[in-house]
């Protein structure tokens, strides 16, 4: 298994650009089964998470080709299969995506129920009720959603719980359903507005994303198109905090500070100088070490999960105690236990991590849990004393496009090593 050797100490410095956004990559993927002509997509990430949606929508009978360009055609006009199986849904909850499409688009899909996760319960009740609302049969049954609908109908919707996917999974679901559907208390994560840009650009008829209502009349067909999948908001904001823990001065072009508010305002309480314009985004700490900070995440626009273990690492070594509250997932702490071995001085106390920055972290094996912690773990490796072993490294491959070699190129000691 793959593992990442983090070299502690040296302050990055530098410029690098962001790739296409991993969150709005997967549904656009799985909405390109609404569409009747084939589409073309760019800035598509090069990520395990895309291989596996790639693989699922190919197992259906998807023609994917990539062009020199790495841009990715796929024609979904026809499917032979409306099946996301147990095997590749269990690696990647996000294959719950096709669940949408597929009902709305061929009238029927077995879905595979995703099951436990390592970040909380995350069950996908609310996808299957608001699908159950616009007239689909649904029954789970050996471990499957078998969803079932003539055609799908309009219909009232009002999350009990914001949620981005379910969002998402009904956004698709309603642009080829009969007559209007209304969703609110959904989600207003840029990723949804680049969704259901992508579904407008194939001849959807949607207004209000990026609200918390969005109302979509649905279409009889959705034709083809080109579209360039926005920027990764969590990878910039990664790279930004990577900077300040070992305070550098870096770059980051082909991103934007436009969807980053709340993770920029905190790393400017931490004390650093960040400047954005047209395409790009600059921090520079000034050699000074952070000032720990207090986050709590909640949905878009305020802070997110998915920059938390980032933070956790941040106010590991700054000045000062920090606090993150985390109110979205029930179990997203298991990198602090990590961090402890690194000599962080975290106290647990039920969805808060209660940080004393410390002067030095230093060196340990560790273990990444999911996606998001491993950021936080190799962010913390680069503020260490020594050499960092960070294990399971195959969970930061699910979203980071090749996350050592941005990092070399910004100066870090990082390396690959297989063992
Ligand atoms: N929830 C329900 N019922 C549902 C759906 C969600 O109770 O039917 C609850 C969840 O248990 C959770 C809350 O609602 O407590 C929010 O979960 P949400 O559905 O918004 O999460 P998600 O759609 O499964 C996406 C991202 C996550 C990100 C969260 C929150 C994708 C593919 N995944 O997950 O990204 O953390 O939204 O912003 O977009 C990551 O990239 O590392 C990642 C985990």
């Amino acid at each position: 298994m793959d593992k990442l050797l983090v070299g502690g100490g040296r302050s990055l410095q530098g410029e690098i650009s962001i790739s296409g956004a991993k969150n709005a990559t997967l549904p656009i993927l799985a909405g390109v089964l609404l569409a009747s002509e084939s589409v073309t997509l760019s800035n598509v990430p090069h990520l395990k998470d895309v291989t596996t949606t790639i693989a699922l929508l190919q197992s259906m009978g998807v023609q994917v080709t990539v062009d020199d360009k790495l841009n990715i055609s796929v024609d979904g006009s026809e499917i032979t299969d409306r099946r996301a199986p147990y095997d590749l849904v269990k690696t990647m909850r996000a294959s719950i995506l096709v669940l949408g499409p597929l009902v709305a688009r061929y009238g029927e899909a077995d879905v595979s129920l995703p099951g436990g996760c390592a970040i909380g319960s995350r069950p996908v009740n609310l996808h299957v009720q608001g699908l159950q609302a616009m007239g689909a049969d649904v029954v789970i049954e050996n471990g499957y959603i078998k969803a079932r609908a003539k055609r799908l109908h309009g219909a009232h919707i009002v999350f009990d719980t914001v949620t981005v996917t379910g969002t998402e999974n009904l956004l698709m679901a309603a642009t080829l359903a009969a007559g209007e559907t209304i969703l609110e208390n959904a989600a207003r994560e840029p990723e949804i507005i680049d969704l259901a840009e992508f579904l407008i650009s194939m001849g959807a008829k949607i207004t209000g994303h990026g609200s918390s209502m969005i109302r979509i009349q649905g279409v009889k067909r959705l034709g083809g198109t080109e579209y360039a999948v926005m920027p990764d908001r969590i990878e910039t904001g990664t790279y930004l905090v990577a900077a300040a823990i070992t305070r550098g001065n870096i770059r980051l072009k082909r991103t934007s500070a436009d969807y980053l508010e709340a993770v920029i305002i905190k790393l400017q309480e931490a004390g650093a100088k960040i400047h954005h314009g047209e395409g790009w985004i600059e921090l520079d700490m000034k050699g000074r070490r952070p000032r720990a900070v207090d986050v709590r995440t909640l949905p878009y626009p305020a802070f997110p999960t998915d920059m938390q273990a980032q933070f956790c690492a941040m106010n590991a070594m700054s000045e000062g105690v920090g606090t993150v509250t985390e109110t979205i997932f029930e179990n997203r702490f298991q990198h602090v236990l990590e961090l402890q071995r690194m000599g962080a001085d975290i106290r647990l106390e039920g969805n808060m991590a209660i940080s004393k920055g410390v002067k030095r972290l230093t060196s340990a094996p560790v273990m990444a849990t999911d996606l998001r912690a491993s950021a936080g773990l190799i962010l913390a490796g680069l503020a260490a004393e020594g050499e960092t072993l960070v294990d399971r490294i195959y969970h930061v491959d699910r979203g980071y496009e090749r996350i050592e070699e941005k990092l070399q190129q910004l100066g870090a000691s990082i390396r690959r090593v297989m063992n």
